[in-house]
């Protein structure tokens, strides 16, 4: 459980928080859970075993569960030194506009300033700009811009 100030503020909000809401930090959770979480907000599914793969190699996982259901997830790629990168940030449809994203986006960076990695970088699907401000994120003011190789 998490008792911090944020938390606070959203335990007072009006759609009230699960009361069996945990976050983890394990790597080790259910691929299935992560397939599954991600298929609810439209993505693609991915293989399990790929998903184990990628999240024993990834610097910081979070998910938040309702009980037995994961509700939220992010994860975070990186060097534990320079950089890090995010993805795969979700929070279940149903769970959504609670805070929940808001706590497992905190509980990721909290996570990441035990490295005290200075850069951390996102790529922000057109929509949630707004929510990633919250926490400082922007657009390169030196006009520096993401770009994709992608292998087909
Ligand atoms: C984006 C997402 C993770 C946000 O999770 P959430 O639990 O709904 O967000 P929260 O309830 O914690 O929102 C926190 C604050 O950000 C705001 N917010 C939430 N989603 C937002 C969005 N897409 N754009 C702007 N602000 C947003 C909320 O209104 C809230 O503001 P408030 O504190 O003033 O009420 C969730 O909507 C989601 O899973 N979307 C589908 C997957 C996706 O697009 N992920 C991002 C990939 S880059």
């Amino acid at each position: 459980m998490v008792l911090s100030g944020i938390w606070k503020r959203y335990e007072n909000s009006k759609e009230p928080l699960p009361p069996n809401l945990f976050f983890s930090h394990n790597k080790e959770v259910p691929p299935e859970d992560v397939q599954e979480i991600c298929a609810s907000v439209g993505w693609s599914r991915r293989e399990p075993a790929l998903i184990t793969r990628a999240l024993q190699n990834s610097v910081a996982v979070v998910s938040a569960w309702d009980d037995k259901i994961m509700i939220g997830f992010a994860r975070a790629t990186g060097d534990k030194v320079f950089n890090a990168t995010i993805w795969d940030v979700v929070v279940r449809p149903s769970h959504q506009r609670r805070g929940i994203g808001m706590l497992v986006m905190h509980e990721l960076l909290k996570e990441l300033d035990t490295y005290e990695i200075p850069l951390v970088t996102l790529y922000a699907d057109p929509g949630t700009d707004g929510f990633y401000r919250r926490f400082g994120f922007m657009a390169d003011p030196s006009g520096v811009r993401g770009m994709f190789r992608e292998k087909l």
